[in-house]
């Protein structure tokens, strides 16, 4: 496992780049989300968030709810409960059965201790004041309520940012510059290493599940396809993010050819919070 270097940008939580780009429609998320098939072991994580309401009865409110993957497990799995999404995305809602509102973790639209359970799923990350969020959470919990919030760790697919800083260092080299610069991490100001004390400021228990697995190719497509998905955020980086891309895909290729598979270490986890 190597320790990549972790940038932030502000533009992990700009509102317009999120709403208007990156999550206008769930394209490039369900391209993120696919590379999980090549995973092993496979984790059902909508499975596993399901289990994790066993108990709950009532409303369930998914916030950043995306392109629904959630909502829809819930509403196959368990029809007794009432389910709202909620997302800052109108674009991504779109693609949600409702009822679903346009809304803001830091502010949501729901009254005091009224839902039962709340999921907040990989996208804490992407909220400017995450303790305020958080706070957030705890004050629409009802008594006895569970809260469910997942992320990556910061050593979570290490090898996507050793790929991305070879193939734009090549780049770059081409250009007469040094070695490229490191890839931007969505998760790294609210990963599984961070995300348990921020959460116990509104929760007396926290329970980490971790969820480790290797992901392995004998395919460039889905690796590039992961890689591209990080196209709203193309003009944050100092480098031609399409040749980057291009490069990305030649040296997987090449290991493959010489290795036989492209791997990729993955560690990311769900929070169970209760008060
Ligand atoms: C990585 S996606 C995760 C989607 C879904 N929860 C899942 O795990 O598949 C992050 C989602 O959070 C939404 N989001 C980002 N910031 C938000 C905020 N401040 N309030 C509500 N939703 C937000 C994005 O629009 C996007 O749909």
């Amino acid at each position: 496992m190597t320790d990549a270097p972790v940038r932030h940008n502000a533009a992990v939580t700009n509102r317009s780049l999120l709403s208007g780009s990156a999550y206008k429609s769930g394209q490039d998320l369900s391209a993120r989300q696919s590379l999980y098939k090549w995973q092993s072991p496979r984790y059902d994580l909508p499975g596993l968030v399901t289990e994790q309401l066993r108990e709950i009865r009532g409303t369930v409110v998914d916030v950043g709810c995306g392109n629904g993957k959630f909502i829809n497990r819930l509403r196959q799995d368990r029809p007794d409960l009432r389910l709202l999404g909620l997302d800052i995305s109108a674009g991504i809602l779109g693609e949600v059965p409702g009822p679903v509102a346009v809304a803001d973790a830091a502010r949501l639209p729901l009254r005091d201790a009224g839902t039962n359970a709340v999921l907040a799923l990989h996208m804490l990350y992407h909220v400017e004041d995450i303790p305020a969020a958080v706070a957030e959470l705890g004050r629409v919990l009802a008594e006895g309520g569970t809260v469910v919030a997942s992320t990556n760790s910061d050593h979570d697919k290490s090898e996507l940012d050793d790929l991305w800083q070879r193939a734009s260092g090549d780049v770059l080299g081409r250009l007469g510059r040094d070695r490229g610069p490191s890839r931007i991490s969505l998760s790294a100001r609210f990963s599984l290493e961070k995300a348990p004390s921020v959460l116990g400021a509104a929760f007396s228990a926290v329970r980490v599940v971790e969820l480790p697995g290797t992901i392995a190719v004998t395919d460039p497509a889905p690796v590039v396809a992961h890689m591209a998905s990080y196209r709203a955020w193309a003009d944050q980086y100092e480098v031609p993010f399409d040749e980057t891309i291009q490069r990305a895909e030649r040296i997987v290729s090449q290991q493959i050819e010489e290795q036989g598979r492209f791997e990729i270490t993955c560690l990311g986890g769900l929070l169970i919070c209760r008060r």
